[in-house]
């Protein structure tokens, strides 16, 4: 693996747990040093045991050479975060094809996740170092069940590479998946598609959740109808107050920007992304309802992740409403059991609290922005009740039970409902 990050760091372990032998290689020695010692520097259910169960079978190493002479596959797992033009950003893709020398008898297994075209242009560039498109579909808080238990591999190769495709696809055969083999361009389209694909699914179901406010249905039962026809299917239709994370935001707009180089004008994929910055900033309208002006009201943000069992925050849509409340004069109280401190510089002036308790104290409202468990758990009739300046939520993903809030005295707001 070539980058320890979060898809190098899940690939390896999991590999290793297929019983290969596999070189982690990042170019930051501290994160390589901890990781020699069994320290997992993010949070991934599953992860940490993963990587010490098979310590013995995982090398993790700054030095490109010793990946050189001993590996077979070079699995490329660095990132390609966007430009400001909404372009992805090959530069460390192109770092690490400058690190391989001119080695020919290697083959990179491209992970991440790169503009259509890149392979082609890679291996017009550089002839005999074979090429396979292999993207992952991994989703952060699952990723270690997602690899064991995929619902498909994609491994795309052009003529010459055929001989490599062959031996990636033989590593995942023991996961029983199907294996998709097609040319390179279409396994990047694969995986650019996919995404894009399920984040319109999510902004489809914020539109008829958005429109059954106004007209009185609830997007959950709206959604369970609609899931149940196995051609629309019930996942990714939840309803709430937008996608984030590293993936959806970033490949939705590098698909959008890739269609417009090539002189194609994205119109749907235009509106998906309009339609889930708006979801954030709907909240704001929600607790003016209840609150009138929001300046100087005391606003506690549950959930600071952009979705629960992980820590990361990015394109996260707490950080928008942060900066939102904050610019309506609001103070911001924040709580998250893992995120919160990775978090606190991107969060201007809001308070870090150490429990949801303490940021509910004397809050004029609520607003639940990540479903982690422990936020259902709380006593929200008793102790939540008796502690809030004044009983107001705003529910961002439909989390919460909404009969017994309102039973229990609470202004509740949920989202399409
Ligand atoms: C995603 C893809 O699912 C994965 O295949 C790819 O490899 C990386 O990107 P991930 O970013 O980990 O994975 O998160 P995912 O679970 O897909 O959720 C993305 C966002 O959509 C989250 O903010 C989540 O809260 C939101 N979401 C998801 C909804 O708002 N509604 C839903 O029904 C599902």
């Amino acid at each position: 693996m070539i980058g320890v990050g979060w898809v190098g760091l899940c690939t390896a372990a999991c590999f290793a747990e297929l019983g290969h032998e596999v070189y982690a290689r990042d170019i930051l020695a501290d994160k390589v040093e901890s990781l020699t010692r069994g320290e997992v520097p993010m949070h991934e259910p599953g992860l940490p045991e993963l990587v010490e169960r098979n310590a013995g079978r995982l090398t993790f190493t700054t030095d490109m050479g010793e990946v050189l002479e001993r590996a077979e596959l070079l699995f490329c797992c660095v990132d390609t975060p966007p430009t400001y033009s909404g372009d992805a950003d090959l530069s460390r893709v192109e770092a690490v094809l400058g690190a391989l020398g001119d080695s020919t008898h290697h083959a990179i297994v491209m992970k991440s996740t790169v503009p259509v075209g890149t392979g082609i242009s890679i291996g017009r560039r550089r002839e005999g170092l074979g090429y396979v498109a292999n993207p992952e579909f991994l989703k952060e808080g699952t990723a270690v069940e997602d690899f064991m238990n995929p619902d498909r591999v994609v491994v795309g190769a052009n003529d010459g590479s055929g001989a490599f495709a062959d031996r990636v696809a033989a590593l995942y055969e023991p996961l029983g998946a199907p294996i998709v083999r097609t040319d390179v361009a279409s396994a990047e389209m694969i995986k650019l598609a996919s995404n894009a694909f399920l984040a319109t699914k999510i902004s489809f179901i914020n539109e008829i959740a958005n429109v059954s406010e106004e007209l009185g249905a609830d997007v959950k039962e709206v959604a369970r109808g609609m899931g149940l026809d196995e051609r629309i299917g019930g996942k990714f239709l939840q309803a709430g107050i937008g996608y984030g994370g590293s993936c959806f935001p970033k490949d939705v707009s590098a698909l959008k920007q890739l269609a417009g180089n090539s002189g194609y004008h994205f119109q749907l994929l235009t509106a998906v992304i309009e339609v889930n910055e708006l979801q954030k900033r709907r909240t704001i309208g929600k607790l003016q309802k209840h609150l009138g002006p929001l300046v100087n009201r005391e606003v506690a943000l549950l959930g600071v992740a952009f979705k629960p069992d992980t820590d990361d925050v990015r394109e996260a849509a707490s950080l928008v409403l942060a900066a939102r409340l904050q610019g309506e004069g609001a103070n911001v109280r924040v709580y998250d059991p893992v995120a919160a401190t990775n978090a606190s510089e991107m969060l201007g002036g809001a308070r870090i609290c150490g429990s949801a308790l303490e940021a509910l104290d004397g809050a004029h409202a609520a607003v639940l922005v990540t479903e982690w468990p422990e936020f259902a758990e709380l006593d929200w009739a008793g102790e939540v009740g008796a502690r809030m300046a004044t009983p107001v939520v705003v529910d961002g993903r439909n989390f919460l039970d909404r009969d017994a809030l309102r039973a229990a005295g609470f202004a509740y707001e949920g989202i399409g409902r």
